[in-house]
């Protein structure tokens, strides 16, 4: 039987993968984001999970704004990378696990979810950042994406994420593979990039939302969706992956680590790693 052994979850701006490629980690302004990660890293060589599930929002790679799903699971054998050009240089395939990918699926319908299903899936920054920042000398993990449409209105409710994320953590649960399995949620913290409100950043909303993330996991879905953009900003709302993810992985969770650094970019910058109790 699958294991789910924890939730990790972190921002995804995508100058974090410049950074990388310039071997920037030491350089003042960078140093204390990625000083954040050295726990949850420690914790992932040791507990070796052999499946991330990945909760983020493709930006506009692989779903445009013309056709924009709700929910969309990935059922690929790899995933290929092919960002904006501004982050991360273009990065080997990240390995699917297509059998996964399709219980999570079936479960998912089965439970009344109209997902889109991708046998075919390019990935962005917000996919691959996180894979890039918890498995940093490689050999990452076998992966199933599950994007979120957090970009263009109508959004899910987060209430809905919730649903969707304890969803897959049943379909995981009740999956044969004998593989450990961490969930991921990507983006966030507070952060808004244009209009009036440009560079809004909500510390007090954000370390709330974090600690609610070990021990209230379902406080941030009492919010409706405009009240959340109201306190994260317009892309802040990339919480909703946060939050999916953590509904995946259910039940008392002990923190590994946790991280909160403002500003990289115009966004605050949270990292927090969970274990199953
Ligand atoms: C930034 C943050 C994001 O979440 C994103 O998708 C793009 C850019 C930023 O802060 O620069
Ligand atoms: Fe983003």
């Amino acid at each position: 039987m699958a294991r789910i052994i924890g939730a990790l979850a972190t921002s995804h701006i995508p100058a974090i993968g410049g950074a990388i490629a310039k071997g920037l980690e030491e350089d003042p302004y960078w140093k204390p984001f990625f000083d954040g990660f050295g726990p949850a890293r420690d914790w992932i060589r040791r507990e070796k999970p052999d499946v991330a599930i990945v909760f983020y929002n493709d930006h506009g790679l692989n779903f445009f704004l013309d056709k924009m799903p709700t929910f969309a699971v990935g059922a690929a054998p790899e995933y290929r990378n092919d960002d904006e050009g501004w982050g991360i240089p273009t990065l080997p395939p990240f390995k699917g696990a297509p059998d996964l990918s399709w219980a999570i699926i079936n479960h998912l319908v089965d439970r009344e979810f109209d997902i889109v299903t991708c046998q075919e899936m390019l990935v962005d920054h917000a996919f691959t950042l996180p894979i890039k920042l918890f498995w940093p000398e490689g050999g990452g993990p076998l992966t199933v994406p599950v994007c979120i449409n957090t970009v263009q209105f109508p959004l899910p409710s987060a209430k809905r994420c919730v649903a969707l994320g304890r969803a897959v953590g049943e379909a995981v649960a009740a999956w044969a593979g004998d593989k450990k399995v961490v969930m991921i949620g990507s983006g966030g913290l507070s952060h808004q990039l244009d209009g009036q409100r440009a560079g809004f950043i909500n510390k007090p909303f954000d370390l709330k939302f974090m600690q609610s993330m070990i021990d209230e996991p379902e406080w941030a879905a009492q919010y409706s969706i405009h009240e959340l953009v109201e306190k994260t900003g317009t892309q802040g709302i990339e919480l909703l992956n946060w939050l999916a993810a953590r509904a995946a992985a259910p039940g008392p969770v002990h923190k590994v680590h946790s991280n909160y650094h403002i500003p990289i970019s115009n966004t605050a910058a949270g990292m927090l790693a969970l274990e199953a109790a």
